[in-house]
């Protein structure tokens, strides 16, 4: 995508254009930060939202000094609160928001029948009411545009079940179903709500967990995925820049699975 397509008319009406804005959480990190790294190398502005305290501004400064368009916010997204203040604020300093990207999750691992309510809670209030509350707030401003692109980023865990992360599956299930519904709901109102869902991504998360014996390593990993290797943040990034771009606005409601060829779904 060129810069050009990515800009609307500024909202006074003056020939000046400006930037779409596209809202990327849990960004300061792994996959996010790779996906607001790309939109920003495709012409958004980029508002990157973090729940620890800073670390999206740090973010939003490296793409910034690359040469793009950004800004970092605080917000834990399963407090509605904080991410309606965030968005507000997001508004004030980039403009009306066109992309939404629902990125930020946790993945803690624990077995079903030791599985507590607040785990549960948590999980589900992080990674799907988050998604819901972050979604939500951003979207009159799409609705307003008449154009605009959702994009969840969900696990292949929702398609084939994880021992030990039945409350992480669960939410990442709901997030599917959740972008089926948007997407009918909005589909007449410019707006396409699309889910990538990505498997085996090497990320800093993903390797604490290796380092603490929870998974294979790397190379045993890629035994078991067709391509041979596990996949990068900008595997996923590669996908949401196109579900972001304006060559989709008759793809929506769909699932794009981003795996190395390892699962169908
Ligand atoms: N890495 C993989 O192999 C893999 C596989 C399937 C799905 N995913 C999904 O991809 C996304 C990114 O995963 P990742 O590997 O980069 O993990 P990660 O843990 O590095 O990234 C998640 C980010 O979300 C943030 N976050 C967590 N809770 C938050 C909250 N309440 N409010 C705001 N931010 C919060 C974290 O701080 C972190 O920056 C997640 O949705 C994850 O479920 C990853």
């Amino acid at each position: 995508m060129t810069i050009a397509e990515a800009t609307v008319a500024a909202p006074d009406g003056t020939a000046e254009p400006q930037r779409r804005v596209a809202v990327v959480t849990g960004a300061a990190a792994g996959i996010g930060n790779s996906i607001a790294e790309r939109l920003a190398r495709d012409g958004f502005a980029v508002a990157l939202i973090g729940r620890t305290p800073g670390t999206a501004a740090a973010a939003a400064a490296d793409i910034v000094a690359a040469g793009g368009t950004a800004a970092g916010y605080d917000a834990d997204v399963a407090d509605r609160e904080q991410v309606d203040a965030a968005v507000e604020a997001i508004r004030a300093d980039l403009g009306p928001v066109s992309v939404v990207v629902a990125n930020a999750a946790v993945a803690p691992q624990q077995s079903f029948l030791d599985m507590t309510l607040d785990e549960w809670n948590t999980t589900i209030g992080t990674n799907l009411t988050g998604t819901f509350n972050t979604v939500q707030s951003c979207l009159p401003d799409l609705v307003e545009a008449g154009w605009g692109r959702v994009i969840l980023i969900s696990s292949s865990s929702a398609q084939r079940g994880a021992p030990r992360m039945a409350h992480y599956a669960a939410s990442k299930g709901g997030q599917l179903a959740l972008a089926k519904a948007l997407a009918v709901e909005f589909a007449r109102q410019g707006i396409t709500v699309n889910t990538v869902v990505p498997s085996s991504i090497d990320t800093p998360s993903v390797e604490k967990k290796r380092a603490a014996g929870k998974i294979p390593s790397a190379e045993d990993m890629a035994k078991f995925i067709p391509v041979g290797r596990m996949g990068t943040g900008a595997d996923i990034a590669g996908a949401v820049s196109y579900l972001a771009s304006d060559d989709t606005s008759y793809v929506t409601g769909q699932t794009i699975s981003v795996n190395g060829g390892s699962f169908i779904g």
